[in-house]
């Protein structure tokens, strides 16, 4: 197991990866300085079965109560509806201000119970607990939940840091293939972006990362967690220095939008906007060009898409560009790369962008 603490003032708090971690989720509750008694599990239709038991006992255990609140696996449970039904079930649970809530699963059952953790009594205590790759590598940690609107995603949400992030990679076994690898893309994301060594790491063990094995994927993990929390801690509502979390995902997102969500998983789309991203880091940064191509062959053995979509032209791309939150007319801020392990954000008119990409 390995575990450290995200230095976040009075919202600091530890995180742990390791295999079986699970089991010791009430103690490491308690060692949070969280109040046994009534607590609620949050878990989705497909990870409750799996490992609800495990954790209701590991909570028991420890001395609290806790009810489980099910809701429908997927994206589309970011939704008012859900979160009504959660609140619902707070309610007749009775939760109080020193009730904890558990987020036991993915991004979706994270966000959302994380933002009903938020707002329910004016702020419960969450506790995340994720299990898949995006998760444990990614959202469970920097304080991020909401919801969706009918018309964008994560359109109403709020800041509310978790007390404990429990992180059991045991838990990816049951992982679905292709939702594993693209929690691949954000990991090689931060290699990319602040760990240059990484690269080479994940290069030697990519084999058995994608076999899932224990030791290497709790090393892989807890790198990746160390690695947002550095730059969470540093800017913790995004007004800098975390913008750089979004290197692949400009292009990644006008993917995602303009396909028309469900057809790449955001990981896969992520992967391609990478790709792009390092080949406008060759042409306006001075990354070289065998260093773009060696990430770009990474990517490709952890199986995630590599090439743009054919079928696009300049005009469709720049309009699925300008799809994407906070568009300037007629430039858009990106994150580059200056060497493997080094970015920063340069401002790119689109018209740079379409030479070099379509
Ligand atoms: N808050 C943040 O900072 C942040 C960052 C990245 C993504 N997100 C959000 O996260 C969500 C995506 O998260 P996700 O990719 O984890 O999706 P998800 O939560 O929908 O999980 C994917 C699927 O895997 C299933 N699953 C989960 N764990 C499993 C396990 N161990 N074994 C078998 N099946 C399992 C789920 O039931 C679901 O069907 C999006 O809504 C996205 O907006 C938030
Ligand atoms: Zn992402």
């Amino acid at each position: 197991m390995r575990a450290f603490r995200v230095e976040l003032g009075p919202a600091s708090h530890d995180v742990y990866a390791g295999a079986g971690v699970l089991d010791g989720l009430g103690r490491l509750a308690i060692d949070a300085g969280l109040n046994p008694g009534r607590a609620a599990i949050v878990t989705d239709s497909t990870v409750g079965p799996l490992y609800g038991e495990r954790s209701t006992a590991a909570l028991r255990n420890a001395g609290f109560k806790p009810v489980t609140i099910t809701i429908p696996a997927g994206e589309a449970s970011k939704s008012l509806d859900v979160l009504g039904t959660i609140y619902d079930r707070m309610t007749e649970a009775e939760l109080d201000r020193a009730s904890a809530v558990f987020a036991l699963g993915g991004g979706v059952v994270g966000d959302l119970a994380g933002f009903a953790a938020a707002t329910y009594l004016r702020g419960l205590a969450i506790v995340q607990v994720p299990t898949t790759m995006v998760a444990q590598v990614d959202s469970a940690l920097g304080g991020k939940t909401g919801i969706n609107h009918r018309l964008a995603k994560n359109l109403i949400g709020a800041f509310h840091q978790p007390r404990l992030v429990v992180a059991d990679v045991a838990t990816l076994s049951t992982l679905p293939d292709r939702e594993f690898r693209e929690g691949l893309a954000e990991v090689i994301k931060y290699g990319a972006i602040m760990d240059a060594p990484m690269i080479g790491d994940l290069e030697r063990d990519l084999d058995a990362i994608l076999a899932r094995k224990g030791g290497v994927l709790e090393a892989v993990v807890a790198r990746s967690l160390e690695h947002k929390a550095a730059v969470v801690s540093a800017d913790e509502r995004e007004d800098g220095l975390r913008k750089i979390l979004n290197f692949g995902h400009t292009v990644g997102h006008a993917i995602e939008a303009s396909s028309g969500y469900g057809r790449y998983l955001h990981g896969e789309a992520v992967a391609i906007g990478t790709v792009a991203a390092l080949q406008l880091s060759v042409n306006y940064a001075g990354l070289s060009a065998d260093e773009a191509s060696r990430m770009k062959r990474l990517l490709a053995r952890a199986g995630l898409p590599t090439e743009m979509p054919s079928r696009w032209n300049g005009a469709e791309f720049v309009r699925a560009l300008r799809l994407d939150k906070k568009r300037r007319a007629d430039s858009v801020e990106f994150v580059l790369l200056d060497r493997l392990g080094h970015a920063f954000t340069q401002k790119l008119q689109f018209e740079q962008i379409v030479v070099s990409l379509i």
